[in-house]
């Protein structure tokens, strides 16, 4: 909250509540069906409005909807006190941008604060307040869904998006028109679970749970953010909705957060099947740890009433509280929630966001947006020369997504529409000369078992009910009479997302023996690749003139690998997560720990690596992507070799664009710590710049080095964690990847 006058107002109000008004601020309710103004709806949502039972209602989905439902909770409100509107805006609300892992390989902060932006304008028009964004969940599995939504594996870029998107969002101020409260999620390490099963539990050192996992939020914390959500899952066996040490002890004491936390659905109740307790239990201890609002479940409405009364002693879950102590929680709760409501504006006028705000942004300044962000998103792994390609190419489109638009959108684009999406097959048309010619050439995937849960939220997939020999026969065909052949590969929408773990991250049967039956034409292949995760693309390199990976690139996805393609836009996206060469190598990522017995880039006996990993066939490492045209990297060089800590280094490097097309390159640079206390990653990511160099340009980039770009944390307990640096010998790699870098040696002088 932080703002005295704000403070002030939320005790005013307090003071005056009763505890049944007080529990009723924590309970936080999906809209359902919603309301219609002046109708005498008798919903259960109605009822608990009518009771002053409800604090905030998230997925209103319209303007007036939240309007019918505000009027609704002042008229049963004694105090008057408004409701909120929340939704999952994740990438885009109405104007679907590209999923949030392809924004991360733009590395562009300016252009996903833009998205965010305009996502937060078209939000805010529709009397939203707040967004459950960013998601800034650090991920290195590839089996799990939701790296979809995820920043990528490196904390260092998710924090830069974490701050970007909160900027975007929340502009100077969450009630400033326009914009919204960001959401941090999902606190904390969701994205490291078990097998990377959604919802299940993470168990990782300490050490790593505060250098990998909870750098990204105390990034979104320092940049304003206004809330955050809890995680499903466990840490180190303690689940995140009762995890006071993370919530209390590090989010809000160490972090210095002081907003507002929320639970992620059902996550209070569901403590009780991780083995917390019994429902009364599970709701002191998520009450506790510091859960401000109960989603969905109506535990605290359930069962606070009683404990405020009566306490609880539950020795079992080893929890005891006085009446007295609850209720203090249930303040403390509360307060969170009203200073919420007054950083929003809603204490003084319950109107705000809801009468009198401003239109929503022009759509088509947002399809622009969206088609330049797709293209920058986009990243390109091979390239013989085939790319970009003439307009008077005779191009055959094949691919089961060739011609999709539902599929393109992604997952989480709940307010999206397909219709609003141009297919690749159109976007390539309206640039080419020559018509395209199209073929499906398989289906997306073989099992109707399978299509039936990708279909989960709307069908997005369909069976074409032709054979297989058909289908193939067809593309083949089209492909001999072709001079390239664009292949549009990869998932559904619901392949990746919540919920969409795979055992196996790779592209599906069908479409590996479409692209066989395409490689025997000798007809040359770009190969474009949608999809929502990393997928293992080992062998596909070897098949393909050019490969493109697109991921889920939103309402303008075809049109921006349309303009790569053509050569309208230049490649200019890195990768945010290691493409593993076959799916068994998950989780991977460059940052890994060495071992005694390191990778040497090949297989060699007693060394760490895979046994029945073809050699030819590797991953494609983090920051890598190429361009259209070359940039060189001249040697680094240090101000000094040595230096004392509070110094300052700086280190330099030359660029060069030695092609004939515009460069944007990201220049990356990694650090290491080849001797310390303890096992330090390889090498990771702690700085990077992003430079535009004319054809010919010569550019120099300078990094300020300082000492506590190398501090690490010994963490042989959460409570007993310090960050240290020692003395000595670091490097530095810079370089246009995490594979391909120069490096320097400083020594730092104790
Ligand atoms: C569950 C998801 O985990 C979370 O990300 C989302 O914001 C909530 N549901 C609300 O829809």
């Amino acid at each position: 909250m932080g703002n005295r006058s704000n403070e002030d107002a939320v005790a005013r109000l307090m003071a005056e509540m009763t505890l049944a008004e007080k529990i009723g601020q924590l309970n936080l309710l999906a809209a359902g069906e919603g309301l219609t103004t002046g109708a005498a709806t008798d919903t259960p949502l109605a009822k608990r409005l009518d009771a002053g039972e409800v604090g905030a209602i998230f997925g209103t989905k319209s303007l007036a909807s939240a309007q019918a439902l505000q009027e609704r909770a002042l008229a049963g409100s004694r105090l008057s006190i408004p409701l909120f509107f929340a939704e999952d805006v994740i990438h885009g609300h109405r104007t679907v941008f590209p999923l949030p892992l392809a924004l991360a390989a733009s590395w562009d902060m300016a252009l996903i604060e833009a998205t965010a932006g305009f996502a937060a304008a078209e939000a805010a028009a529709e009397g939203l307040h707040q967004v459950y964004a960013p998601m800034i969940d650090v991920t290195r599995d590839a089996r799990w869904g939701r790296m979809a939504e995820s920043p990528g594996e490196d904390p260092h870029l998710a924090g830069a998006i974490a701050a970007a998107m909160t900027r975007g969002l929340q502009g100077t101020a969450p009630a400033a028109p326009g914009r919204v409260a960001a959401c941090l999620k999902h606190f904390v390490a969701y994205g490291a679970p078990l097998s990377g099963r959604d919802y299940d539990n993470a168990s990782l050192a300490w050490e790593d749970l505060l250098e990998i996992y909870l750098p990204p939020f105390a990034d979104g914390v320092a940049a304003g953010a206004a809330s955050v959500m809890a995680a499903f899952n466990a840490v180190n066996k303690l689940p995140m909705h009762a995890h006071g040490p993370l919530i209390e002890g590090w989010l809000r004491g160490r972090a210095g957060f002081d907003g507002l936390v929320v639970s992620d659905y059902t996550g209070i109740r569901e403590l009780v099947a991780h083995g917390l307790g019994a429902p009364a239990t599970v709701v002191l201890r998520a009450l506790a740890a510091g859960i401000d609002m109960d989603m969905v479940g109506e535990d605290y409405l359930i069962h606070l009433p009683a404990l405020a009364e009566a306490g609880l002693e539950a020795p079992e879950a080893g929890l005891t509280l006085s009446a007295e102590r609850v209720r203090a929680l249930i303040d403390r709760a509360c307060a969170r929630v009203l200073g919420f409501k007054a950083g929003l504006g809603l204490l003084d006028d319950p109107w705000r966001g809801l009468t009198g705000s401003p239109a929503a942004p022009d759509r088509a300044e947002g399809r622009k947006l969206a088609r330049k962000a797709a293209a920058r998103s986009a990243v390109l792994l091979k390239n013989d020369g085939l790319l970009p390609l003439s307009p008077d190419t005779r191009l055959a489109l094949i691919g089961p997504l060739a011609d999709d638009r539902a599929n393109m959108l992604g997952t989480w684009s709940v307010s999206g529409r397909a219709e609003d999406v141009t297919p690749l097959l159109e976007a390539v048309g309206a640039l080419a000369g020559p018509p395209p010619s199209h073929a499906a050439g398989c289906n997306l995937v073989e099992d109707d078992w399978l299509i039936e849960r990708l279909n989960v939220h709307g069908t997005t997939v369909t069976r074409d009910p032709r054979s297989e020999a058909n289908m193939l026969a067809e593309a083949v065909a089209a492909a001999k009479a072709a001079d390239v052949v664009l292949v549009a590969l990869g998932e559904a929408k619901e392949h990746a997302g919540e919920s969409s773990s795979r055992l196996c991250p790779d592209l599906p049967a069908p479409q590996r023996r479409l692209l066989d039956a395409l490689a025997t034409t000798g007809t040359p292949l770009v190969v474009a690749v949608f999809a929502g995760r990393a997928l293992a693309l080992g062998g596909i390199e070897q098949q393909c003139g050019a490969l493109l990976y697109a991921w889920h690139g939103g309402i303008a996805g075809p049109e921006g690998v349309a303009d790569l393609v053509f050569g309208r836009a230049e490649p200019s996206g890195r990768l945010p997560v290691t493409l593993p060469a076959a799916p068994g190598q998950t989780p991977l990522c460059h940052a890994e720990d060495p071992t005694g017995r390191p990778w040497t880039g090949r297989f060699a006996k007693f060394r760490t690596g895979w046994l029945d990993l073809a050699d030819d066939s590797q991953p494609y490492p983090f920051g890598f992507g190429l361009s259209y045209t070359e940039v060189s990297y001249g040697p680094p060089r240090l101000s000094a070799t040595e230096a004392r800590p509070g110094e300052q280094v700086s280190l330099s490097v030359t660029l060069t664009n030695t092609g004939a097309r515009p460069a944007i390159e990201t220049v990356q640079l990694y650090l290491s710590d080849p001797e310390a206390r303890i096992t330090r990653p390889a090498r990771r990511l702690v700085a990077f710049r992003q430079v535009e160099l004319a054809p010919g340009e010569e550019r120099e980039v300078t990094f300020e080095i300082g000492a506590e770009m190398a501090q690490y944390p010994l963490a042989p307990s959460l409570e007993a964690a310090e960050w240290v640096r020692d003395p000595g010998r670091i490097l530095l790699h810079v370089g246009p990847n995490s594979r391909d870098t120069l490096s320097e040696t400083l020594t730092w002088l104790a």
